[in-house]
């Protein structure tokens, strides 16, 4: 079973939802996110957990982590949820937890790759799927694939390019791991 953790519009959490696969309960850090929308009209279980509330941002992550695991989640996909998970979130589920990120990385991580891969011009940039370690969008690679950059884009042509392939690498991703055929092993 999978908790998805979002921060904002929720289009790879809808990813997920639209290819039937078991998404039992969705968090944000963000009261406001509309993804958390999404996830209701789903029948998802839907919560928010501001850092504000709590004494600490690891004390929220283990309240999260907590909340997650009560509900079964096996596997916990990050859909664009744009805060560093702690040691306590990462110890609870190691090798458990999957990003997925809008360039090449390592190239462009970060909260604005999109922006930050125009402005440095390069030609191709693309979607990452990975397992996350404590690093920002770092962690054992699953899936990559080339977007082009077009003349004339701007972030949000180009975002909209890389975000159709997110949302086919994704759940793609999440069903291997829940088949059992993908682990967070680096093969030598
Ligand atoms: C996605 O494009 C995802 O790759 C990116 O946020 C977007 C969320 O869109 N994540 C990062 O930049 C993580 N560093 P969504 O809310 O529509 O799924």
């Amino acid at each position: 079973m999978i908790g998805v953790l979002v921060s904002g519009k929720g289009s790879n959490l809808q990813a997920l939802l639209d290819a039937g696969l078991p998404v039992v309960a969705v968090a944000s850090n963000n009261t406001k996110a509309e993804a958390l929308d999404r996830a209701a009209r789903a029948g998802v279980e839907a919560a928010a957990f501001p850092a504000v509330e709590f004494a600490s941002r690891e004390r929220r992550d283990e309240e999260l982590a907590e909340w997650l695991a009560e509900r079964g989640v096996e596997l916990v996909v990050l859909a664009g949820y744009m805060q560093l998970l702690s040691a306590p979130f990462l110890e609870r589920f190691p090798g458990r937890i999957l990003n997925v990120h809008p360039s090449l990385l390592p190239a462009f991580p970060g909260a604005h790759a999109v922006e930050d891969a125009l402005a440095h011009g390069v030609k191709v940039t693309g979607a990452t799927v990975h397992f996350v370690d404590e690093g920002i969008d770092t962690g054992p690679i699953v899936f990559q694939e080339a977007v082009e950059v077009r003349e004339g884009d701007t972030a949000e042509t180009l975002h909209a390019r890389i975000q159709q392939v997110e949302h086919r690498l994704l759940p793609e991703a999440a069903r291997l791991f829940l088949d059992g055929k993908l682990t967070a092993a680096v093969s030598a």
